[in-house]
């Protein structure tokens, strides 16, 4: 019965404390997209109509990540181009979590491929 308790106890604290902190740790590239992005694009991906362009379902930020590499790393109008500011893996974390986000299919982006993209220029 003391047995029993105790050992129930473990598995509570064992399980609940790693669950927790896997629920409060935002997925990797979100805190840089809300930092970074959120201003104009909005947290939701949906932009601001006529102002700035939906990030949520385009085409664009779904598909070869190349075109999507050249606008965010050099910018385009009045998008601030990202190049100085990020580095490869934080700028492969954010576009993987953008392209993942708010129902988008497109595939991951690596470090290796934002590289390749600052050669280009
Ligand atoms: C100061 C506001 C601002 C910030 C901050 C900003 N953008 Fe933009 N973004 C824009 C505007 C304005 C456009 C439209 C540019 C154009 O086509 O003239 C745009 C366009 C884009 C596009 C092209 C969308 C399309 O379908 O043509 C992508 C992708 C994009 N932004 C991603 C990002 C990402 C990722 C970040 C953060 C790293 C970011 N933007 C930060 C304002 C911003």
């Amino acid at each position: 019965m003391h047995r029993n308790a105790t050992f129930a106890a473990l598995v509570l604290t064992g399980a609940a404390l790693p669950a927790a902190s896997a629920l409060a740790a935002p997925p990797p590239g979100k805190t840089l997209y809300d930092d970074n992005c959120a201003a104009c694009h909005q947290a939701s991906g949906k932009g601001v109509k006529g102002a700035y362009p939906a990030l949520a379902g385009t085409p664009l930020i779904q598909g070869d990540a190349k075109p999507l590499l050249s606008i965010v790393l050099n910018g385009k109008n009045e998008m601030p181009g990202f190049k100085d500011d990020m580095t490869d893996a934080d700028l492969a974390g954010l576009l993987t979590y953008v392209r993942a986000a708010w129902g988008n299919k497109g595939k991951a982006v690596t470090p290796a491929e934002v590289a390749a993209a600052r050669r280009r220029k």
